[in-house]
């Protein structure tokens, strides 16, 4: 095996293989080094195997960084429809599912195969199944040492992503290596989890099954989606994309009647004042879910009994349901990590390490974490994409 490279890029996901397409075409010798026995195990169980591959409407303002202005530059440089012209390219059928959220009509192995034959059109040489056992940099080459062979180059790219659901081989190898280099590391988190309830909270357990279209909160955060009711507490697309937002401590609040409006249950008082709580909740919810609200709300016999303030006060209190999370379902559980690779310390037009000139950082690896839908593909393909253009 040839030992000399232009550029060794840890880490064969969406990141990496971007990268090394690339930068493969840009006339660069490129290896991918990847501990898996294949590449791109995450594409391939994501979007429930159809690969979300990239959304509509990115926009910065739908990532969360400690600086959220720094995924702007490689954003704006790589666009949702610079990848999906590369699908197109490749003949790969999609479709726009909701929020401009696009799918393989396919399989999501269809945009493995587009990253690696992206690749072969270039000098690239990618290795599966091997481990890395050291990184050094000296005289301005990084040298790998794997357990097969020590390869060199003068650019490293780390693409290893983060440490969500290590049962498929995720791990947290990049902050490992950041940290040798001496770059700061902002506490990765999980983000995009399910949220476990404990306490009073605890009796919304029963529920596990229903779901229900809500409003999530959490602070500045507001997502309209589904939420589900599972046996450990909270999940659904609503509740995913404020758990990026929650921390330990926080309250979520969800409003159950996003479709009714103000004034909704002294109308039905007017209209049907016979109804009860219980008949006009089930008249709008799934009944399980109308059922616990109404034994909760204590707000019992026919409408017309209670006071219009009373009813204001009941709806008030159906709009900002206040859920106190005692945790997540932690990495195993989480589509993504928060947190990563300091922004502070990478370029935000080439993802290369201020500090240390050749090494880049890309990814997942990075404190950039998009929303739920397709938001975290598009950044593995626009940092991978900044980066090939450097490297
Ligand atoms: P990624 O995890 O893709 O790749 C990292 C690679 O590095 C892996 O191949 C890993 O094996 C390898 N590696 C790790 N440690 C190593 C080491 N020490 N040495 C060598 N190699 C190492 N996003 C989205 O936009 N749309 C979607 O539909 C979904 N769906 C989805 C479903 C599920 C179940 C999950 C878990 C995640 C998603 N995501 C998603 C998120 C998306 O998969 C994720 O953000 C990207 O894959 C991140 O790309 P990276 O290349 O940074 O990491």
């Amino acid at each position: 095996m040839n030992n000399n490279y232009d550029v060794i890029i840890l880490g064969a996901g969406a990141a990496g293989l971007m990268c090394a397409g690339q930068a493969s075409q840009r006339g660069r010798r490129v290896l991918v080094i990847e501990h898996a026995e294949k590449p791109g195990k995450k594409i391939l169980i994501s979007g429930g195997g159809r690969c979300n591959f990239t959304n509509l409407h990115t926009v910065p303002e739908r990532f969360l960084s400690a600086n959220p202005h720094f995924a702007k530059s490689a954003l704006s440089r790589y666009t949702p429809q610079d990848f999906l012209s590369l699908v197109e390219r490749h003949g790969i059928a999609w479709h726009e599912k909701t929020l401009g959220q696009l799918f393989c009509d396919g399989s999501a192995q269809q945009i493995v195969d587009l990253l690696l034959a992206e690749c072969a059109t270039g000098n690239f040489t990618l290795s599966c199944g091997e481990t890395v056992r050291q990184v050094r940099h000296e005289g301005g080459r990084f040298s790998v040492t794997t357990d097969r062979h020590v390869a060199q180059a003068p650019s490293l790219v780390l693409a290893t992503g983060g440490p969500s659901i290590p049962k498929i081989g995720a791990t947290a190898y990049a902050y490992e290596l950041a940290r040798q280099f001496g770059l700061k590391v902002v506490e990765p988190r999980p983000a995009l989890v399910p949220l476990t309830l404990s306490g009073e909270d605890v009796l919304f357990r029963e529920l596990s099954g229903v779901a229900t279209e809500v409003i999530a909160r959490c602070g500045p955060a507001s997502f309209r989606e589904a939420a589900l009711f599972t046996h450990r507490g909270l999940s659904g697309p609503a509740i995913l994309q404020v758990s990026s937002y929650w921390r330990r401590g926080n309250t979520i609040e969800i409003d159950f009647l996003p479709n009714a409006g103000t004034g909704w249950l002294v109308e039905t008082k007017h209209q049907n004042p016979r109804s009860t709580l219980r008949n006009a909740l089930r008249a709008r919810l799934p009944d399980r879910l109308a059922d616990a609200l109404n034994d909760r709300l204590k707000l019992e016999g026919p409408l017309a009994n209670l006071s219009d303030a009373a009813l204001r006060d009941g709806e008030t209190q159906l709009a900002n349901w206040p859920f106190r999370p005692n945790g997540s379902e932690g990495f195993a559980k989480a589509e993504v990590t928060a947190g990563g690779i300091s922004t502070a310390e990478l370029s935000s037009k080439t993802m290369e390490a201020k500090r240390v000139p050749g090494l880049y950082a890309i990814g997942e690896a990075v404190d950039v974490t998009g929303w739920l839908g397709g938001y975290n593909f598009q950044w593995a393909w626009a940092s991978g994409w900044a980066a090939a253009q450097a490297v």
